[in-house]
C-alpha cells in the first residue's frame, strides 16, 4: 500500500477527468496530494473513487480560483507545496463560442492567480494543460511543437494560446520552471471503471457520445463527414487517459531534477498514430460487441480534417511513451459507460 511521504503536489481540476486520472497515478508514485476543484464540472465522489483505487484519500479544497483571496489563503496555509500540475479550466468548443467572455475569465484568472501564488510562495514547479488545438490545422503532419500557432477558431482555443503564453513569460521572469502539455485527444477510463470521463448532458465528444449510444442513452451517432481524408471522416490521435497521467509524472520529475532546457518547454502529448471515426467505430464495435447506429452527415461547423502528433521531443526528453492501443482505449470506454449505469441502477 503507498504511503502519503513523497513531495507534496497540488492538483488544480483534481476531480475531474484527466485530473482525477493523475492524481491516482501521483499517488502510487508515493506523492502527497492536494486537489483543489470548485466542482463546476465533476463530483465530490471522484475522491471517494481515487481512495478506493489507490487506498489514499486526497485532501481536498472546494473553491474558485478565480477568487484570488480564497487562493492566497489556501497557499499561506499550505506552504510545503512543490509542485502544481493546473488543469482546472472549462473545456467546451462549443459552449466557449456562446459564451466567450465566462471561458476567458475562468480560464485566464484562475491562471493569473495560481501564478501570482506560485510567484510569492515561491513554487519552483508548474505543469500546465494545453491542448493540439493551439496548432488548428497543421500545413504539415505529424505536428510538431514548434509548427506555427494558427488563428484560434474558438474563445476556448484561444485561452490555451493566451496561457501557454503567458506561463512561458512568467517562467523568463520567475523562479517558477514550466511544462506545457499539449493532450491530443484523451479517451477511455481507469481499468478499475471507478473514474473516467462524465460529460454533463449531451456529449460534444466522438468516444462518450459511441458509448452513450451503445448503451441506448442516444439512439444514433452523427458521423461528420466531407473531410479531406481518405475515408472522409476527421482523423485525430486518440491517447488513453491513463498514458496522458503518466506523462504528467515524468513532467513534473523532470522540472524535480532540473532536466528542463529552458524555462518553459512544450511538448505534444499523443501517440503519433492518427485513426479516423470510421477506424473508431469498427474497432469499437470489435471490442464491445456491439453494433452501433450510426448516420453519416455534413461536416461540423469549425472542425478540421486531421491531426496527429509528432511525439519525438516527449519520447526523448521526457522518456514518455503512450503504452495503451485503440482497443485498451475503447474498451476502458465502454467497461466505464457501463459501470455508469450500473451505478444509475442503484
Ligand atoms: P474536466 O472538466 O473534467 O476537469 C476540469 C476541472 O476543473 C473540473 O473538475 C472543474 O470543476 C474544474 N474547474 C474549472 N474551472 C475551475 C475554477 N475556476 N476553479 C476551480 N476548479 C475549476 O476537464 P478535463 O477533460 O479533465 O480537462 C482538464 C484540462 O485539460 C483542462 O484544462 C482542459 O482544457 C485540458 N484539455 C482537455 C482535453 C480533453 O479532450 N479532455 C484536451 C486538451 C486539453
Ligand atoms: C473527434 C472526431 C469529429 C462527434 C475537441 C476539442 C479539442 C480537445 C478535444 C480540449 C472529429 C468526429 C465527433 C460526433 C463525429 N479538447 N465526431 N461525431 O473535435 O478533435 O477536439 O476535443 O482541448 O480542443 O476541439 O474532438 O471528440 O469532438 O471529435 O463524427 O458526434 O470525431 O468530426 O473528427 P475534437 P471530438
Amino acid at each position: 500500500m503507498p504511503t502519503k511521504t513523497g513531495k507534496k503536489i497540488l492538483v488544480t481540476g483534481g476531480t475531474g477527468y484527466i485530473g482525477s486520472h493523475t492524481v491516482v497515478e501521483l499517488q502510487k508514485k508515493g506523492y502527497q496530494v492536494v486537489i483543489i476543484d470548485n466542482l463546476s464540472n465533476s463530483h465530490k465522489n471522484v475522491i471517494d473513487a481515487i481512495e478506493k483505487i489507490t487506498g489514499i484519500r486526497p485532501e481536498f479544497k472546494k473553491f474558485d480560483l478565480c477568487d484570488f483571496n480564497k487562493t492566497k489563503s489556501f497557499f499561506n496555509k499550505n506552504k510545503d507545496i512543490s509542485a502544481i500540475i493546473h488543469f482546472a479550466a472549462l473545456k467546451a468548443v462549443g459552449e466557449s463560442i456562446e459564451k466567450p467572455l465566462e471561458y476567458y475569465n475562468n480560464n485566464l484568472v484562475s491562471l493569473i492567480n495560481i501564478l501570482k501564488c506560485a510567484s510569492v510562495f515561491g513554487i519552483k514547479n508548474f505543469v500546465f494543460s494545453s491542448s493540439a488545438c493551439v496548432y488548428g490545422q497543421p500545413d504539415k503532419l505529424p505536428v510538431l511543437e514548434n509548427s506555427p500557432i494558427k488563428k484560434a477558431s474558438s474563445p476556448y482555443g484561444h485561452t490555451k494560446q493566451i496561457s501557454e503564453e503567458m506561463i512561458s513569460f512568467f517562467s523568463s521572469k520567475n523562479k517558477t520552471k514550466s511544462i506545457s502539455l499539449r493532450y491530443f485527444n484523451p479517451i477511455g477510463a481507469h481499468e478499475s471503471a471507478l473514474i473516467g470521463e462524465l460529460p454533463i448532458g449531451k456529449p460534444n465528444n466522438l468516444v462518450p457520445f459511441i458509448t452513450q449510444t451503445a448503451i441506448g442513452k442516444r439512439d444514433f451517432l452523427n458521423v461528420y463527414g466531407n473531410y479531406n481524408t481518405p475515408d472522409k471522416t476527421g482523423i485525430r490521435d486518440y491517447i488513453h487517459v491513463v498514458d496522458l497521467a503518466k506523462a504528467h509524472i515524468v513532467a513534473i520529475e523532470r522540472l524535480f531534477k532540473n532536466k528542463n532546457k529552458k524555462k518553459h518547454e512544450v511538448f505534444n502529448i499523443g501517440t503519433g498514430t492518427g485513426h479516423s471515426v470510421l477506424t473508431i467505430i469498427k474497432t469499437f464495435e470489435k471490442v464491445s460487441g456491439k453494433k452501433l447506429n450510426y448516420k453519416i452527415v455534413p461536416s461540423r461547423p469549425g472542425d478540421i480534417d486531421k491531426v496527429w502528433a509528432n511525439t519525438d521531443h516527449a519520447n526523448k526528453e521526457l522518456g514518455w511513451k503512450a503504452e495503451k492501443n485503440l482497443a485498451d482505449m475503447l474498451s476502458s470506454a465502454w467497461k466505464w459507460e457501463r459501470a455508469i449505469k450500473e451505478s444509475e441502477k442503484k
